[in-house]
């Protein structure tokens, strides 16, 4: 753990273990656990973020356990954080003040799939991979396709808003979210949004409920809109000596008018992290471009013309078209274990989600290496270029290090608020990140934002200590 838990208000130990004996008494003890080895394992997700373990973890089936869980521990004063697939990056999941685990990985039914309104009814606990599956099986698609999308569940996309790399041409999740099946603190239960294509009725709640990172309600349902699934698709490689040209092919992409479906950058020591997973990465290649394109009709056209912003007017190393699906399969798969294999270079790794304007990536390049030399701390970069989206992951084995790593992270945030950027475009803020938050938002929008979360838990008890900075950070 590297990040220190948040300075939160903790419960009574008592109120803690009256609430946990109702919800027992309530639930039925199957929904009530209160092992050892499942507290331990909701008290951490895929982030850095130190936790509180939780008294008991709540396995919800159905919305009336969520609401009656909410309702209890209200009343016991009692913290709830509340989990789906425990795949966040920030801390979003980790019960900061202990309290009670919320879990709706249980409530993992696709209720209905239409064709004709282009549109699924899916609960909380659905694995991202799986509800791909069942739309796909329809003829359906449903874009969003964060890099965890075998683990991760649609209530945490929903909370977090989660990205992905086909996010650049389809959006992310908040693009597909219709209305909401959501639970409020004390047990109220709200449906918010339409099955319609237009609707406009009232504040848009639904969207404030999206990316509220478990903080104002627990989702119970989601409608979510489909489209059709494109039935051709293309996949290109463009490997280049350093990134600099990599970045350069990405903004003569765009400024080309082409719109591929994903445009994935990776740099020299991403790719030398994929050579030491056993992939075989051209060894003159300093920096990688994967491009997929995808459309109703043949894409002949599009292919030339992508092919031609890859090449970079002869400075590219090579240009590469996937041959078939197994193939396209193959590369996808070394894209998406670029997380779990960074992770493997060193004791250490911190991952950043960081955005700017499309038209700022070069320069985004060029002050990460500048935060690189200034600080000497290892970093390598890879993500979702075409969105101006980039990982860019701290590396290091030394506890002394540490200070440098924070620095190098401040340098960071500041360059990409400074290039008109944002911190996060898909892990939010959660734990990990809320102390850099005034850097981009002014105090007023932050107390506006504290308002709102007041009108939805006054008393503070739901998935505390997120997204806002508190008074200071304590070691747990
Ligand atoms: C990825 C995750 C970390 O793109 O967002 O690999
Ligand atoms: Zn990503």
């Amino acid at each position: 753990m590297l990040l220190a838990c948040p300075d939160v208000p903790l419960p009574k130990e008592d109120a803690v273990a009256r609430c946990v004996a109702e919800l027992d008494r309530r639930l039925g003890p199957s929904k009530v656990d209160t092992r050892e080895a499942t507290r331990l394992s909701c008290a951490s997700d895929e982030s850095d973020a130190a936790g509180r373990t939780p008294a008991a973890v709540v396995h919800a089936e159905r919305t009336e356990d969520v609401a009656l869980a909410l309702e209890i521990a209200e009343r016991h004063d009692v913290p709830v954080t509340p989990r789906a697939g425990g795949t966040g990056r920030t801390g979003g999941a980790v019960p900061a003040a202990g309290g009670v685990v919320l879990s709706t990985a249980t409530l993992s039914r696709v209720l209905e799939i239409s064709r004709g309104d282009l549109l699924c009814v899916v609960e909380p606990g659905v694995v991202t991979a799986d509800l791909h599956e069942a739309v796909e099986r329809e003829g359906l698609f449903y874009p969003p396709d964060p890099n965890s999308l075998k683990t991760c569940m649609i209530g945490g996309n929903v909370a977090e808003n989660a990205g992905g790399p086909r996010a650049f041409k389809y959006g992310v999740t908040g693009a597909y979210v219709l209305g909401l099946e959501a639970c409020l603190m004390g047990g109220r239960v709200l449906s918010t949004g339409r099955r319609t294509v237009k609707g406009v009725t009232g504040y848009d709640v639904t969207s404030l409920l999206v990316g509220s990172e478990g903080t104002l309600a627990v989702f119970t349902k989601a409608t979510l809109r489909l489209v059709r699934k494109p039935p051709e698709i293309a996949t290109v490689l463009g490997l280049y000596h350093d990134v600099a040209a990599c970045a350069e092919a990405v903004q003569r992409i765009i400024g080309g008018g082409l719109v591929p479906r994903c445009l994935e950058l990776m740099d020299g020591r991403t790719l030398e992290a994929l050579r030491a997973q056993g992939a075989a990465v051209d060894p003159r290649a300093g920096a990688m471009l994967l491009a997929e394109i995808d459309g109703d009709g043949p894409l002949d056209d599009h292919l030339a013309r992508l092919g031609e912003a890859l090449e970079l007017g002869g400075r590219a190393l090579d240009v590469v078209a996937a041959q078939d699906a197994s193939q396209r399969a193959r590369l996808w798969e070394a894209r998406r274990q670029l997380s779990p294999a960074t992770r493997k270079l060193a004791k250490h790794k911190l991952s950043e989600d960081i955005v700017v304007p499309r038209t700022k990536l070069v320069e985004l390049l060029a002050e990460v290496d500048r935060i690189g030399a200034e600080t000497g701390v290892a970093y390598l970069t890879y993500g979702h270029a075409g969105d101006g989206n980039l990982h860019v992951n701290f590396l290091w084995n030394d506890d002394a290090e540490r200070e440098s790593v924070d620095r190098a992270i401040g340098l960071l945030m500041r360059a990409t608020v400074a290039l008109g950027g944002t911190l996060s475009g898909e892990h939010g803020i959660g734990i990990a990140k809320a102390e850099y938050l005034p850097l981009e938002q002014s105090s007023e929008l932050i107390a506006l934002q504290q308002d709102l979360k007041r009108v939805f838990d006054p008393r503070g008890l739901l998935n505390p200590g997120k997204i806002f900075p508190a008074g200071g950070h304590r070691s747990c």
